[in-house]
């Protein structure tokens, strides 16, 4: 998407539509921004009370006679002293997706300038969040194409406001691309496609540089939980590594880890088909990574940062790995494999021992779309985190608050560790149907040592049956946006 920034509204741009914000005052709907244009048009439902400027209310207009635009379209805010960033989000999600269902190609965006409680660079952040968050969509399979916004002028805003506006265009850009992976078919996004996004996210940026090992690596390295979750897949397995050197000078670094299972059929602990179909999404903390990594190169982060996927499909074969065998790992810990279907915690594991071991970071963060429990416990609009470092948590909490990325921490409650003991192995890899999610990150916090870390379950985030605001459908590239400000906090 174009932006161009007209400073003042008699200097805006022909366009297809123009946004126009409003507060709901008593009984009325106030505008939320000093100039106001179709004075006229506008009177009519305010007036009559059509419009009262809710929380996400809408009303399309259109301009009968010859203006700079064809269409009006008013959003509400609701309460002026209830409005947070989400909601300009959310507000300004609202109004494209409006333009997408019209097939509207450019629009003019007038942004709330009359609230004092909220910062002006805030406010001109979120609305572009919403903008650029929502300008996006997946319809490689349909014949009839989505129309995107091609233009969008940012009427008002000032000069120095324009990097705001640009930055958040580059992190939606890293956003599009978690989403994208997440979308398309497994076939076709197979541990070896994600390690050629990795490669070719590497030329994009001289301080990045990807290294993948193949099947031959891997099983030199001895990373064996990975190995027996490849072991149905026809698809060799990948460990992808990326270093991203923004400060050379500086020793700190944080290792990112992701999930990569490329698609998850549960083995032979097989999934019934209902829990099958958007398996596709098993990748979707190696996404994150990809995207994290996308992003900090672009906007040229100061912080080092290494990220690593495990990658492989769980398939059911003669060769599968088996319920009831043990299994030896990377770190040497031996795991009783009793369900083939927790997966993600095994090859996460090899993962973050190699992190310890070779890179022996500051902090470690895993993304993983890890338990279908987390949606049991906390839906699809937060994700769940574990950490033994409560630093990092407050850090996380905090970004979230700004991102509208939420996150709830849950226990690494010491005594449910009785769940996954095992009588013939150091570990086994599931414990009872209670707290599954605890019990799957009480599994991963036996590979990272001492070193601080935090797990992040992203099973019920990353992916929507239906668009919530600026999450639209399907891929939501949750994860992406609260870590670079969790980043950019150190
Ligand atoms: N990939 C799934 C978790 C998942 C579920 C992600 C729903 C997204 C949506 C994971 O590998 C899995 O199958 N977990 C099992 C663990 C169980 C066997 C202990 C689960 O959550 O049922
Ligand atoms: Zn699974
Ligand atoms: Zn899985």
């Amino acid at each position: 998407m174009k932006t161009v920034f007209p400073r003042s509204l008699s200097s805006r741009p022909v366009a297809d539509c123009i946004v126009v914000p409003f507060f709901e005052g008593k009984n009325k709907a106030e505008p939320a921004t000093a100039d106001l244009p179709y004075n006229s048009i506008i009177a009519g439902p305010l007036l009559t009370k059509d419009f009262l400027g809710k929380e996400d209310e809408m009303l399309l207009l259109y301009v009968p006679s010859k203006g700079k635009e064809k269409r009006i379209i008013l959003i509400g805010m609701g309460k002026k002293k209830k409005v947070d960033l989400e909601e300009v989000r959310n507000c300004y999600a609202l109004a494209l997706s409006v333009c997408k269902q019209k097939k509207l190609h450019t629009v003019n965006l007038l942004l709330p300038d009359l609230l004092d409680h909220i910062e002006d660079s805030e406010i001109v952040r979120s609305t572009a969040e919403g903008v650029f968050l929502s300008n996006y969509a997946y319809d490689k399979h349909l014949s009839e194409k989505v129309v995107l916004i091609q233009t969008a002028a940012f009427i008002g805003v000032e000069k120095a406001e324009e990097k705001i506006i640009e930055k958040a265009k580059k992190i939606a850009l890293g956003v599009y691309l978690v989403r994208d992976l997440v979308n398309n078919n497994a076939d076709d996004v197979t541990p070896q496609y994600l390690s050629s996004c990795a490669r070719d996210l590497a030329k994009e940026s001289s301080k990045l540089r990807a290294t993948v090992f193949g099947k031959k690596e891997i099983e030199r390295e001895k990373m064996e939980l990975l190995l027996a979750v490849n072991r149905g897949s026809s698809h060799d397995p990948a460990f992808i590594i990326m270093e991203y050197k923004g400060d050379p000078a500086s020793k700190d670094l944080t290792a990112l880890v992701g999930k990569g299972i490329t698609y998850d059929s549960g083995g032979l602990s097989l999934k019934p088909s209902t829990s099958m179909d958007t398996m596709r999404t098993d990748m979707a903390g190696a996404a994150t990574v990809l995207g994290i990594m996308k992003i900090a190169a672009s906007l040229q982060l100061k912080k080092n940062i290494v990220a690593l996927i495990p990658a492989t499909e769980n398939m059911l074969d003669a060769k599968s790995y088996k319920p009831g065998d043990v299994y030896g790992s990377y770190s040497g810990k031996t795991v009783e494999v009793i369900n083939t279907d927790a997966e993600g915690r095994l090859v996460l594991a090899d993962a973050l021992s190699y992190a310890v071991k070779k890179f022996k970071p500051k902090r470690i963060i895993d993304f993983a779309t890890l338990t279908g429990a987390i949606l049991i416990a906390l839906g699809e609009e937060i994700s769940g985190i574990f950490t033994n470092n409560d630093e990092i948590a407050h850090g996380l909490e905090k970004a979230s608050k700004k991102t509208g990325e939420w996150v709830c921490q849950l226990p690494l409650f010491e005594k449910y560790k009785e769940m996954i003991k095992s009588q013939i192995a150091d570990m086994k890899n599931v414990g009872e149907r209670s707290a599954g999610s605890i019990t799957a990150a009480l599994f991963l916090e036996a590979f990272v040592e001492d070193i601080p870390w935090v797990h992040i379950d992203i099973a019920g985030t990353s992916f929507f049956k239906k668009r919530k605001g600026y999450h639209l459908a399907f891929g939501t590239g949750m994860g992406a946006r609260l870590l670079i400000e969790f980043l950019e906090n150190l």
